[in-house]
């Protein structure tokens, strides 16, 4: 495939006519990358295992890692679902569409290559009508995973979509930047007692106030002991390609010294104090509020990424549940500094 289409479209009034034809590239087996409320997805027919393949294949994406089927509401979920119990229907009664992906016992209607030979699949309805209007028109399944390279930062714009698979995906569909810009929460329904695998825009709190349970979280600091409930736990993940630190807030007492020039990205409330910077080498900039943060991470990360910095270093959010998403995000992107040591 030598080039990639990309293709305006109405986030709220997607053109019928651009739909029909991304529905027909991806019944026809091909790529679509399109917006959901959290990030661009790479979507192809769940059902067909040659479609699949080529997500793992343009992402660069090991096998082993099981991907996110989309569906325009939860009857839509049934053939590829064992049983849909009172917990799901109440979360999707609250939830969907939005940006929730919850973890069920699977059928065997969807190829082994979707769920990584797990005996579950993720399922999820997205909120913005393109992305809910692209998957009923196609009247298919759609698997989609973020539309990255793999181990990269997630695309919360077309072009982020572009600058990471020109060539590998039959057409984009550019309906600007997706308003809450961190993946979805996955809730892994599968066992006794529902986990959360990856925190996400809705919280645990959120989750545990519609079952009327406590909803326990993995913890992400996987380590080679503990074996892996969801690949996406893996360490190294979201990563840009310069070397990033994050410090927590309390423990930046000096900028680095005898540095290049480097970034520093403070998320949360801005900090009272700006510490020196005796080399005046610094870019410096603040995400804050919470929905802006969230929003503005990834497009931050890889503006900041491309500038040739010699690092990027992150100030982190309070430890508190509404940042527990971004915390995590960020610990799988960056490397732990004490804010004062020579940098590691
Ligand atoms: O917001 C999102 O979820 C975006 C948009 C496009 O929907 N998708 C997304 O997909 O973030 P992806 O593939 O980048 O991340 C999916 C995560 C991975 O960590 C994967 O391991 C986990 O969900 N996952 C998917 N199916 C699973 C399963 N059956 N069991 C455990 N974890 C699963
Ligand atoms: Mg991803």
């Amino acid at each position: 495939m030598p080039t990639t289409r990309l293709v305006e479209v109405d986030p709220d009034r997607p053109d019928p006519a651009i739909l029909a034809e991304a529905a027909a590239i991806l019944r026809g087996g091909g790529l679509v990358a399109f917006a959901t409320e959290t990030v661009y997805g790479l979507g192809a027919d769940a059902t067909n295992p040659e479609a699949v393949a080529r997500i793992f294949a343009a992402k660069g994406r090991p096998s082993t890692n099981p991907l996110i089927v989309h569906v325009p509401d939860l009857r839509a979920a049934n053939p590829y679902i064992e049983s849909c119990s009172g917990r799901v229907e109440g979360l999707a009664a609250n939830f969907w569409p939005g940006p929730l992906t919850m973890i069920l016992p699977r059928t065997d209607r969807l190829p082994d290559l979707v769920t990584a030979g797990q005996p579950t699949v993720g399922i999820r309805v997205p909120e913005p009508a393109i992305a809910r209007s692209l998957i009923a028109v196609a009247g298919i399944p759609i698997a989609a995973p973020s539309a990255n390279r793999s181990t990269g930062v997630s695309p919360t714009t077309a072009g982020h979509v572009r600058a990471d698979l020109e060539g590998q995906v039959d057409l984009i569909l550019d309906s600007g930047p997706t308003p809450i810009g961190i993946e979805s929460t996955v809730l892994d329904l599968s066992g006794d007692r529902p986990l959360i695998l990856r925190p996400g825009w809705i919280t645990a709190e959120q989750i545990a106030g519609v079952l009327g349970e406590p909803i326990e979280s993995t913890s992400h600091a996987a380590d080679a002991s503990t074996p892996m409930a969801s690949p996406g736990q893996m360490s190294v993940h979201y990563a840009p390609t310069t070397p990033a630190l994050r410090v927590e807030r309390d423990q930046l007492i000096a900028l680095p010294r005898n540095t290049g020039p480097y970034s520093v990205i403070v998320i949360g409330p801005p900090i009272e104090s700006r510490p020196d910077d005796p080399t005046r080498q610094s870019e410096w900039v603040g995400l804050y509020p919470l929905a802006d943060a969230t929003r503005r991470l990834y497009q931050t990360l890889r503006e900041h990424d491309a500038m040739g910095q010699t690092f990027l270093l992150i100030v982190m959010p309070p430890d508190s549940p509404e940042w527990r998403a971004i915390r995590d995000r960020v610990q799988r992107a960056t490397r732990p500094w004490d804010g004062r040591s020579p940098l590691p």
